[in-house]
């Protein structure tokens, strides 16, 4: 197995940073004018853990390929993290959303679209009743209050290593068994092992545990984990989780906001999850804000009977915005164009070959690392084998490493997720693009490794 030169780690990314700071002079001129009036110079604090000096500045983004305002092209493989998981501004949903504008934005009252939405939905992920809010954070932060609400149950319990959105109950760490704060958690409001149950993913054992003390509202999962490398379920896991559930009176939240690149219903769908209830956002309206939540008859049925039409409004569910004629449309679009079968095929078939490509290369250079896929969605980690749950993966991240071979791939037109070492394929993606790049890749891992 070949190690990696950190000396030589840190000269190749000098160099690579040089490169960039000359080749992006607009973005670099953008950035000085906007540490004047944004805070660190971005309009969102994640925009700064970009590799490079400064984030590149988009001028026009369309299906796989955005150009920033150098005028250079780029591969888009991150695709806004899933937001644009069916590429960027698709014309069906461009000219939906176009036509919705001019003809009322928002109105705290419904249109026929949302119904069209919630049968569309039913028909993917099998739940019957759905509600909208304008981001996955908050359709988590709802399906919990509502889990905690009928289950009269205070905790909530999560997997090591997840990631829901900005949900306070899931920043929290497992260390020696102990739930404490994620490291950078900003302002937190209580001590999460104060709401929150921790396990790692794979572990029944670990999940009955828990599960006996008899005060957990919900399971919340992503049905295989996206945010610390993918980490796929061990065989008949979801079975047995979901019968531990049951059995414990816990319901099972499947957050499918990332997981929806399994195929047209998600892991739900194609593994036949049957969650109580399930979250989807992001792609949901290709990237338009909204999201929403489901649930079962039951749960349905549970809700109703405690929450009294005086008090809906303040009852911590909800939003001025949510449920909003434009995320509808788009959603409409969305699920009836664009997340469709035939698109997923597709999709997954060149995740298959980005896997391929990359596969051959770890091998070729006799690295350490691995590639791992879910549906149209691929990703390399530096472990020997692919991880089984959320602790093994984040004791193998290198944020060197990981910058470098972004930056590599940034300065040779394909840009990466910012987190890990995610490539989303999207309608549009080509086998060109793909295979641009393995080659990058193949030279990175050349100059790491000479052979
Ligand atoms: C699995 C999962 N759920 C929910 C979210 C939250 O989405 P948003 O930031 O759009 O609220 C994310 C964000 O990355 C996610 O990965």
């Amino acid at each position: 197995m070949s190690r990696i030169d950190r000396t030589k780690l840190k000269r190749l990314h000098e160099r690579e940073e040089k490169r960039f700071v000359v080749e992006h002079p607009c973005s670099a001129q953008l950035y000085a004018r906007a540490e004047h009036s944004l805070l660190g110079g971005v309009p969102m604090n994640w925009m700064k853990k970009w590799a490079g000096a400064f984030p590149v500045f988009v001028q026009h983004a369309k299906g796989a390929h955005f150009t920033d305002v150098d005028g250079r092209d780029y591969v888009d493989l991150c695709l806004g993290d899933t937001g644009a998981m069916t590429g960027h501004s698709p014309d069906v949903v461009a000219e939906a959303v176009a036509k919705r504008v001019r003809e009322g934005i928002t109105l705290m009252l419904p249109t026929e679209d949302a119904l069209f939405v919630g049968e569309d939905l039913t028909r993917r992920f099998g739940l019957p009743y759905w509600q909208f809010t304008l981001t996955a954070t908050d359709a988590n932060r709802f399906a919990i209050r509502i889990a905690r609400e009928i289950t009269q149950r205070t905790k909530i319990l999560a997997f090591h290593y997840c990631y829901h959105g900005t949900v306070d109950e899931t920043f929290a760490t497992l260390d020696g068994g102990v739930v404490g704060l994620r490291r950078g958690n900003i302002g937190p409001p209580v001590n999460p092992a104060e709401t929150t149950r921790l396990v790692e993913f794979n572990d029944l054992n670990a999940l009955e545990e828990e599960l006996k003390h008899h005060d957990v509202a919900c399971i919340l999962a992503e049905p295989a984990m996206t945010n610390v490398g993918i980490i796929l379920p061990h065989d008949g896991y979801w079975k047995q989780a979901r019968e531990l559930a049951r059995r414990y009176g816990a319901l099972l939240i499947a957050d499918e906001t990332h997981t929806i690149c399994a195929g047209p219903g998600g892991c739900t769908g194609e593994w036949d999850l049957q969650p109580d209830m399930l979250v989807f956002g992001k792609a949901i309206g290709s990237g338009i804000p909204g999201a929403t939540y489901g649930c079962s008859e039951e749960v349905a049925q549970r809700i109703s009977a405690r929450i009294h039409l005086e008090d809906c409004d303040v009852g911590g569910i909800g939003g001025t915005l949510a449920g909003n004629a434009l995320s509808l449309v788009a959603m409409r679009a969305t699920l009836e164009n664009l997340l469709t079968r035939e698109n997923f095929d597709r999709m997954i078939g060149l995740a298959k070959r980005f896997n391929d490509g990359v596969s051959l290369e770890i091998k070729k250079h006799g690295l350490p690392w691995n590639v791992q896929r879910l549906g149209c969605r691929a990703e390399y980690t530096f472990c020997e084998q692919a991880p089984w749950n959320g602790g093994e993966s984040a004791a193998r991240a290198d944020f060197e490493l990981e910058r470098l071979l972004h930056l590599y791939a940034l300065n040779r037109g394909v840009l990466l997720t910012p987190f890990h070492n995610m490539a989303l394929m999207c309608p549009e993606t080509t086998a060109g693009d793909v295979d641009q790049h393995t080659q990058i890749f193949a030279e990175a891992a050349a100059e790491l490794v000479p052979a």
